[in-house]
């Protein structure tokens, strides 16, 4: 299969985006963007659709996917039942990155939701998701467009590397604003439970109803409540340390590596440790120490570096885990195995 990029930016994508829509509702697959990472998108309302997503991704299919709606009132379509606070959070946070898992009416068969009786919403403010969606009348089925295993992917380059001549098209809509996947809730019991932390802060969500971290996702023993999160995830190309915690033994500890000769090492880090490693250094600079927005922006980029800049181990630079930087510890923590080490002040 030949897959077609398309540019979301180009002259003719109203009409282009028509013929997509067409390819979601006929059962193909389109990567497409949106504000938090690509989504390979199909179908959600067709069983055989959802199989080939997970066929494309080489993804285990007990990982429900999530589904994209285009407003509040598809997502009345899809979910059996809503609560004053699921609908007070929709109404104020969406389009945006926040994920709702509610019970689901039985028109989501259980191929999309990996056989559970909840589904995953989600309104993306993207508008070129926001046209494919509408154009194909449909809720669109969307896990991340990476290769099971893989980093997610943050620009349609990235999409094209995992899953070119498995998917029909991609949509070409530039470099993702935020950079990390939404984050997932749930509000049973008008409590809210964060499944997975993303590109809504938690503090955000305070103002509403308590909130808690699903204790599965913090330690790698007990079972999380999103089936994704126990798997092995963004796995960069060589294994991954990451130092956090107190600023100056953080730096002291990840600039003792540049010294060592026992193996090739390569450093993901602040531009503030970066300037102080010696020149000739495989490393990647991903933003300020403690600038969470382009740390999460640039969170997958650099996970990605070193496929094309090999070296045997990465060290990597932590952030605090408030606002976006849970989300990013979160990624960091799956992507090194749980390799993070805390260095505290003495
Ligand atoms: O930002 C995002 O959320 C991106 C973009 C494309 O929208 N999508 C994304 O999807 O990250 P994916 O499939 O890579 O991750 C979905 C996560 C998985 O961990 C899955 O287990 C969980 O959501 N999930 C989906 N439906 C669920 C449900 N009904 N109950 C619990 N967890 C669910
Ligand atoms: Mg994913």
């Amino acid at each position: 299969m030949k897959t077609e990029m398309v540019s979301a930016f180009a002259e003719d994508f109203e009409e282009k985006v028509k013929e997509l829509g067409a390819v979601i509702r006929r059962g193909g697959l389109v990567g497409f963007p949106t504000e938090t990472v690509y989504g390979l998108g199909g179908n959600a309302l067709d069983g055989e659709a959802a199989k080939k997503i997970y066929a494309a991704k080489g993804r285990p299919s007990d990982n429900p996917l999530i589904v994209h709606v285009a407003d509040a009132a598809q997502a009345e379509q899809l979910a059996r039942e809503l609560s004053p606070l699921e609908r007070r959070l929709m109404a104020d946070f969406w389009p945006g990155p926040l994920t709702l898992v509610v019970p689901k009416k039985d028109i989501i068969p259980a191929e999309t939701s990996g056989g559970l009786d909840t589904v995953a919403l989600r309104c993306p403010v993207h508008p070129a998701a926001q046209a494919l969606i509408r154009a194909a009348g449909v809720p669109i089925a969307g896990p991340s467009a990476n290769l099971s295993g893989r980093p997610s992917p943050t620009s349609a380059e990235d999409v094209m590397h995992d899953l070119g001549g498995r998917i029909d098209a991609i949509i070409d809509g530039g470099p993702c604003r935020i950079g990390v996947e939404s984050t997932i809730v749930s509000c049973a019991g008008g409590r809210i439970t964060i499944y997975r932390p993303g590109g809504l802060a938690k503090e955000a969500l305070e103002a509403y109803a308590p909130v808690e971290i699903d204790p599965g996702i913090q330690s790698g023993s007990a079972h999380p409540k999103a089936p994704g999160m126990k798997y092995r995830h963004y796995a960069p190309a060589a294994p991954l340390t990451v130092y956090t915690g107190d600023a100056e033994k953080t730096e002291a500890a990840i600039l003792s590596f540049a010294e060592k000769k026992d193996k090739t090492y390569g450093f993901f880090v602040s531009e503030e440790t970066a300037a102080k490693l010696p020149v000739g250094m495989p490393v990647f600079i991903w933003g300020r120490r403690g600038d969470e927005k382009s740390m999460a922006h640039r969170l997958f980029e650099g996970l990605h570096y070193f496929n094309d800049h090999p070296v045997e181990q990465i060290i990597g630079e932590g952030i605090a885990s408030t606002g976006l930087g849970l989300a990013i510890m979160n990624r960091l923590t799956k992507a090194s195995g749980y390799h993070i080490i805390v260095e505290t002040a003495k």
